[in-house]
């Protein structure tokens, strides 16, 4: 499985589900708030756009916002709401593509890190972020904690959650340390929708490794957007990374 070939037309279509879900006030505002305190004044960079879930609403508040996005249509659905002159997009790799210009703040979020596939271009990543930063500039990581601990032992499979028509299931490869994300979607009849994307899971500690190689300091990690503690039950984790 390709990452151009997961987010083509028909997952672009489908991606945005304005005031609900991921697109929740009550997910993107948290976001877009410390987001625009963390760039403290500077332009921001996000790596892999998407469709602009939070760099629409984060250049809405007054941030400069930039993009680097694999996906033509992903792209394509981000330029029906903002054009190139409001939120600029390089159609690219995010380990290797490069914007013109220097930001005081590069952002990473919802577990794409883990899209990359190996460690190597993980690493490429951070390098990445950290040539587009000014000195002192911040790289952001949102990103899930691998959910090793409540697999049934011998099982290498879990359900994420479950609700009539919708079933979200991840299956490990502990050996590669990688993770497949199936997302199955249906109705009363045989009918079946299933979404898949590949994951490379990546620990706390091996990411904070990743930063040093690539010369940051981890500067603050939280639990959630809004400061809530890290603790050994929390689900996911936002790194702050900083230059020095
Ligand atoms: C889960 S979506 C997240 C989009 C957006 N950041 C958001 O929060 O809604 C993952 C995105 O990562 C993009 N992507 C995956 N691998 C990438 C890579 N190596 N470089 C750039 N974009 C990538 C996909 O095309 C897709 O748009």
């Amino acid at each position: 499985m390709r990452q151009e070939d997961i987010w083509d037309a028909e997952t672009a279509a489908q991606y945005d589900t304005p005031g609900v879900g991921a697109f929740a006030p009550e997910v993107l505002d948290p976001m877009v708030d410390r987001l625009a305190a963390l760039a403290g004044g500077g332009r921001a960079l996000e790596f892999a756009i998407g469709t602009g879930r939070v760099a629409v609403p984060l250049a809405e508040r007054g941030v400069p916002v930039a993009g680097i996005e694999l996906s033509q249509p992903m792209i394509d659905v981000l330029r029906a709401k903002v054009d190139e002159a409001t939120i600029p997009v390089v159609n690219g790799d995010m380990a290797t593509a490069r914007v013109p210009g220097e930001f005081s703040l590069v952002f990473l979020v919802f577990n794409t890190i883990s899209n990359l596939l190996n460690q190597s271009e993980q690493v490429e990543c951070f390098r990445n972020a950290a040539r587009h930063l000014t000195a002192g500039g911040r790289f952001v990581v949102e990103l899930g904690v691998p959910a090793l601990r409540s697999l049934p032992p011998g099982q290498p499979a879990r359900v994420r959650h479950a609700e009539p028509g919708y079933l979200a299931m991840e299956t490990y490869d502990l050996v590669r340390q990688r993770m497949i994300s199936h997302h199955l979607r249906f109705g009363e009849g045989r009918e079946a929708r299933l979404f898949r994307t590949p994951h490379r899971y990546v620990w706390p500690a091996e990411l904070d490794l990743m930063a040093q190689i690539a010369g940051f300091e981890l500067e603050s990690r939280h639990a959630d957007w809004t400061g809530g503690e890290f603790t050994d039950e929390s689900a996911a984790h936002v790194s702050v990374y900083r230059l020095p």
